[in-house]
């Protein structure tokens, strides 16, 4: 890959469209990417991965289908920037098809069993006994999204590093098969181990829509308000005296993840930063009313650009439409160059080889018109 002319390094990364993007994808992920989008020294590709999400939902596709907006608009909203961004949708690349056909060869039954996202993921969803292809092969699939693009980082949560693991693998092996030919990529987790894995509302899952415990990014600020003074705190902290536990404690994982000192100055002046208060709670003498007040301050003012944004966007459908195509037209060509690349690798370019038409049967008589035609229709 010598001649591989770009400085900046490509970041991937993408989302399922299954529903609205919330709280637990912008700190994990989301608030990341628009951070090294606008740092300049990136190229990077977002997508919406609708074929991944289609390996569970393949009876339910009107669902993605409405969905792809919905992620479309939260992308949009929280920052990324289709001028400094590619954003496409992953469908719409046929060449990752191909991609993962070359790869599954490389890859084992067992090993995909034994992955541990995934084996957590069949559990999840009732698959044990049944388990579509489709879906076991995910990880195969996600190798090809990610080389496609030569994509060297790929921010996500703390689940992705399994699957990336295994596509780094699939990327070693190929290399090793049929030569340098492949971007062995890295996943990109947020620095706070807060925001690698948010809580949802009820503090003890992760947030995931059939849980009925996110926050989404298109909230209105009463739903807002709603869920964070409904939120889980320490079962034991009953009068405002007791003390509290600040670990176990989802108010204040939220506000690891989200609150500065400004946001104190702002909302809390009583407090100079998230320590003090912490102090304060474990003492006793410091009530939830007052800390989830503070969290919904900090909450809102986080949101309030985004769905601002939203609200736009959703005034101009057409555009963000129009924007996924050209993005996915953009992609397609790089997805190309690389297919190429990796076509060349394996030996399936048989008709650009004049080498390997000579290299069995020698043509006897090179004179023959028949046969100058054919070759010159070759090239
Ligand atoms: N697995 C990701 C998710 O669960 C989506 C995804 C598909 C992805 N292909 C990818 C993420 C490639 C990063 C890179 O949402």
């Amino acid at each position: 890959m010598e001649n591989m002319k770009e400085e900046k390094q490509i970041i991937l990364t993408g989302d399922r469209p299954t529903g609205k993007l919330h709280l637990g994808h912008y700190v994990g992920s989301l608030r990341n990417r628009v951070a090294m989008q606008e740092s300049g020294k990136y190229i990077p590709y977002i997508f919406i991965s609708d074929l991944q999400a289609l390996t569970d939902n393949a009876r339910d596709s009107e669902k993605i289908r409405r969905n792809l907006i919905e992620v479309a608009l939260d992308y949009l909203a929280v920052g990324i920037d289709p001028k400094k961004s590619v954003i496409f949708v992953q469908s719409q690349i046929p060449e990752l098809a191909e991609l993962t056909m070359y790869y599954m060869n490389l890859v084992t039954l067992s090993r995909l069993q034994r992955n541990p996202t995934i084996k957590t993921e069949i559990k999840e969803r009732g698959f044990e006994k049944s388990v579509p292809v489709g879906f076991l092969t995910y990880p195969i699939s996600q190798a090809a999204d990610i080389t496609a693009f030569d994509a060297r980082y790929v921010p996500g949560g703390e689940d992705q590093e399994p699957i990336l693991e295994q596509d780094r693998e699939i990327v070693r092996t190929f290399n090793s098969i049929y030569g340098e030919t492949l971007v062995e990529p890295y996943l990109i987790t947020p620095d706070k181990d807060i925001c690698k894995r948010l809580p949802g509302t009820d503090g003890k899952n992760k947030m995931s829509k059939s849980l009925n415990n996110c926050i989404y990014l298109s909230d209105e600020p009463e739903v807002i308000q709603k869920k964070v003074m409904s939120m889980f705190t320490d079962p034991n902290h009953l009068r405002v005296e007791d003390p509290g536990d600040v670990e176990n404690n989802a108010v204040f994982k939220y506000l690891d993840a989200l609150c500065t000192d400004e946001h104190f100055q702002k909302y809390l002046p009583e407090y100079k930063n998230l320590e003090e208060l912490k102090a304060h709670y474990r003492r006793g003498g410091l009530g939830d009313v007052k800390i989830k007040r503070f969290l919904n301050n900090v909450i809102q003012e986080t949101l309030a650009p985004i769905r601002e944004r939203r609200h736009y966007y959703e005034q101009h459908i057409d555009y963000v439409y129009d924007m996924l195509e050209e993005g996915s037209k953009v992609a397609r060509q790089k997805a190309a160059e690389v297919l190429k690349r990796v076509r060349r690798a394996i030996g399936v370019e048989y008709f650009e080889d004049m080498e390997l038409r000579h290299s069995i049967y020698t043509n006897i008589d090179d004179s023959m018109d028949f046969d100058e035609s054919h070759k010159r229709r070759g090239r």
